[in-house]
């Protein structure tokens, strides 16, 4: 229990955390607004990601990344995700690519008051975090967005550009993998016409896709870049969500280079901007991080005729943010598992 010395624990499984009202895209952008103000007016601690892969970086099979975060302003909370990937997992029905944990802790008393299911959390904020860059990087009245990568953020992708993008009408959904693309248009697309007026076209044809939108989204388990520069219309968007997605000249055309936070990214190899950096070529004055961008202190696209490229790490503070408001939620209706850590500490 919060602000207490109760060792009481809420217990939040998946199904809990819907209960709670996750899959409310319009919430969790909220709440990842909220993160990045929080962050840009330096209420935030987030070190960067401790990355642990298995059995070594060259070669992974699996990784564990420790993400905490303190989030002081009005919320002052502590928490932790530990966020897991195995590659053994996206070709193994039943389970997820990714699996995630969220802990959520008191910062005066450092007792978890609440441990939840992170793996749809981490979906939602993602794709949230992909709907506020994309805000940000589209052209205006764009119609059409191609969203590469009809996996679990691929679906969550969709809620997202749908929300942010209020002038969309088609989504082309690509995947190498096209049933699973069609699966997710043919489960979306009559709601999503109705409620957004948007068609959810399936292919596998991405970069014909690419060629007649103005927004792209990435977001594959793709382990070389596959996006190049012939991908591109003039004024349009690319956002990449994922590590190995975006040839180096891709980022070397952008007008404007939108990011979730500079002070983690830089410490990622395989990523783009990383690599720019590295180079010497790009330095935190050539991009605008979110947390400035939601605060009006920099900007993402000025004018219809530029290329904006985004890219995202994302923060163990969105997920802690996003946690947060699901336990309020369901402090308030009730739901959830009650546990404890101890009837009483053995020594004190
Ligand atoms: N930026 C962030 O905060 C963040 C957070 C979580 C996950 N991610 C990344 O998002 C990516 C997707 O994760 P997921 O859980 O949706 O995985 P997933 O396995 O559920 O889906 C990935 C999909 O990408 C498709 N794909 C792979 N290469 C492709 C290509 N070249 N062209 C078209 N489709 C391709 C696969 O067929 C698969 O359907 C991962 O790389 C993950 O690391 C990023």
């Amino acid at each position: 229990m919060l602000h207490s010395i109760d060792s009481e624990i809420l217990f939040l499984k998946q199904e809990d955390v819907i209960a709670a009202g996750l899959l409310d895209m319009k919430q969790v952008l909220a709440a990842v607004e909220k993160t990045y103000q929080l962050l840009g007016n330096g209420h935030i601690k987030n070190p960067p990601k401790v990355r642990t892969r298995i059995p070594d970086d060259d070669n992974w099979q699996s990784f564990f990344n420790s993400m905490p975060c303190y989030i002081g302003g009005d919320v002052n909370i502590a928490g932790i995700k530990w966020a897991a990937e195995s590659k053994k997992n996206a070709v193994t029905p039943g389970i997820p690519y990714g699996i995630d944990v969220t802990i959520l802790s008191d910062p005066e008393t450092v007792l978890p008051f609440c441990i939840l299911d992170g793996t749809l959390i981490t979906a939602m904020r993602t794709s949230a975090v992909g709907g506020l860059l994309a805000k940000y990087t589209a052209p205006s009245n764009t119609k059409a967005a191609t969203l590469v990568g009809a996996g679990v953020i691929g679906r969550t992708m969709v809620m997202a550009v749908c929300e942010a993008i209020p002038t969309l009408e088609k989504i082309y959904l690509c995947d190498l993998d096209l049933p699973k693309a069609q699966a997710v248009a043919a489960e979306y697309g009559p709601e999503y016409a109705k409620k957004y007026g948007v068609e959810i076209i399936p292919t596998s044809d991405s970069k014909g896709s690419a060629l007649q939108s103005q927004l792209i989204v990435t977001e594959t388990t793709a382990r070389r870049p596959f996006v190049d520069s012939s991908w591109l219309t003039p004024g349009c968007g690319l956002v990449s969500m994922a590590s190995d997605e975006v040839e180096l000249d891709v980022v070397r055309k952008a007008d404007v280079i939108c990011i979730d936070y500079w002070k983690q990214m830089i410490t990622y190899e395989g990523k783009a901007v990383t690599r720019l950096y590295q180079n010497g070529e790009l330095d935190q004055n050539g991009v605008s991080e979110l947390g400035d961008l939601v605060l009006g202190r920099k900007t993402g696209r000025t004018r219809d005729d530029q290329f904006v490229f985004a890219t995202s790490m994302g923060i163990g503070a969105l997920d802690i943010l996003v946690g947060y408001e699901m336990y309020k939620n369901a402090v308030k209706a009730g739901i959830g598992t009650k546990v404890r850590l101890w009837d009483k500490p053995l020594w004190e």
